[in-house]
């Protein structure tokens, strides 16, 4: 492993709770995980977007970094319903979640606009959480890996070395994802993660092997550990067994405690 690193561990809040659950959520979740050193642990949650002035407002962002779940490419214009970079940036969210598979399979987001996305995101100095990840099918037809790899190259094209700091990639198997989703074995994942850490060594020779990794689908209190072990995996995208906050505390902690001791 290259340098110490904390472990990222957060949520995406899908369209669950509103704006005073949100907070009650956070509040919560900061109070139980405060006494976790934060050069051990990144932790961030990534509400709705109604959420998050009401999120921004309630948390310590050195403690749980907000994100959004979208956002538009450009700037301002005529894009009704959309939400640019800059009213992200204008109410303190430096953090954004692009390609998750549910935009990806019904929203129509496809790896050329999560590349756009990527560029409007690093123009504004925030930080991009790519998701990639094959579907059911691709696995079965043996395109998985090349499927990781061209979804990892698009949404990267155009972005230099030096904008790396701000990628962290979320490898998230469409077929784990959700009620019907089976987890990944975590020796699959942390090949997957070998793929998709390869190809940013291609692409970034020097400075590729440091872009975090983070595992999502179907992450819950029994198999989150599993993950944690592996020596690819650099965090976990939890859905579902995240939403309730003593819930998630318990996985932070029984996760940090494997992930350090598989690290030392
Ligand atoms: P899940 O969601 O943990 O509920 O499967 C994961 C995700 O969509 O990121």
């Amino acid at each position: 492993m290259g340098k110490p690193r904390p472990l990222l561990m957060g949520s995406n809040l899908k369209m669950y709770k509103t704006a005073g659950q949100t907070k009650e959520y956070l509040a919560a979740l900061q109070e139980l995980t405060a006494d976790i050193p934060r050069t051990e642990l990144q932790l961030f949650i990534i509400p709705s977007f109604t959420s998050l002035p009401a999120a921004v407002e309630q948390v310590d962002q050195d403690l749980i970094r907000i994100g959004a779940q979208n956002v538009f490419w450009e700037d301002q214009g005529a894009w009704t319903g959309e939400i640019s970079p800059l009213m992200l940036k204008d109410l303190g969210v430096g953090l954004v979640e692009l390609g998750h598979s549910e935009r990806r399979e019904h929203f129509g987001d496809t790896d050329l606009t999560v590349q756009r996305k990527v560029q409007a995101v690093l123009r504004h100095g925030m930080h991009a959480l790519i998701c990639v990840g094959e579907t059911a099918q691709e696995k079965e037809l043996g395109v998985g890996t090349e499927r990781l790899r061209a979804q990892v190259k698009i949404a990267l094209h155009g972005v230099p070395e030096g904008a790396l700091d701000q990628i962290w990639i979320a490898y998230e198997p469409v077929w784990a994802i959700g009620e019907k989703g089976v987890p990944a074995e975590a020796p699959y994942a942390n090949e997957m993660h070998g793929v998709i850490r390869q190809v940013l060594k291609e692409l970034y020779p020097n400075r590729g092997a440091d872009v975090p990794i983070l595992y999502g689908g179907s992450v819950n209190l029994d198999n989150a550990e599993s993950f944690a072990a592996q020596p690819e995996v650099d965090g976990l995208f939890v859905g579902r067994s995240a939403w309730e906050a003593a819930r998630f505390n318990e996985m932070i902690r029984r996760t940090l405690k494997v992930w350090k001791e598989a690290r030392r």
